[in-house]
């Protein structure tokens, strides 16, 4: 794998990070994912980067307070502007030194010039199996919104 298209974050889930329910705000994990997201956009692209879209998010299991998180994004994709990134958050209780996966999803950024204009982006190039497989859902995965994004707009009439 080439590390320039992987950020990984470590960090522990703090008493502030949790809901009514004791368990962490699902909106807490969402902003986990964006900023390493963000941060790997950044470091793949060296520019300003926003979010497009997040697409296939799950939350698989609950997260609680003091496990170890590891947040790890790495872009799978890139089109003319975009880059596509596959996330996964992991949960490790560390008496146990055991990590679950608790979610995961796509997410895609787009890089801006210092006017705010989207510019190209460098191309990623998937390698291996898991890579080219990975590339592939990504794009099932933007596919998916784009034609819920029609469904939106022909369908429903929402802008
Ligand atoms: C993001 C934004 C700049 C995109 O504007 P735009 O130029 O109209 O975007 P487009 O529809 O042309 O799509 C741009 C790229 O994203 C891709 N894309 C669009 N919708 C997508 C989706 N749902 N999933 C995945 N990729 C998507 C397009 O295929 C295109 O990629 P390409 O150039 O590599 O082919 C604009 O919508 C915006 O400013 N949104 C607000 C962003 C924001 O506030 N983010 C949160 C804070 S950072």
């Amino acid at each position: 794998m080439d590390s320039n298209n992987l950020v990984e974050f470590k960090f522990l889930a703090e008493p502030t990070d949790v809901n009514f329910g004791g368990k962490v705000h699902g909106g807490m994990v969402m902003k986990w994912i964006d900023q390493a997201s963000y941060a790997c956009a950044a470091q793949w692209s060296k520019r300003y980067c926003v979010t497009v879209s997040a697409n296939g998010i799950r939350f698989i299991r609950p997260i609680l307070v003091g496990q170890m998180i590891t947040v790890t994004a790495r872009i799978v994709y890139t089109g003319k502007t975009s880059m596509h990134i596959y996330v996964v958050v992991r949960a490790c209780n560390l008496k146990e030194n055991k990590a679950v996966v608790t979610n995961r999803c796509f997410i895609t950024f787009m890089a801006l010039d210092d006017t705010g204009y989207h510019v190209k982006v460098p191309a990623y190039i998937p390698k291996s199996d898991e890579d080219k497989m990975l590339a592939s859902v990504a794009m099932h995965a933007k596919d998916f919104a784009l034609k819920l994004d029609s469904d939106f707009h022909n369908s429903l009439g929402w802008k």
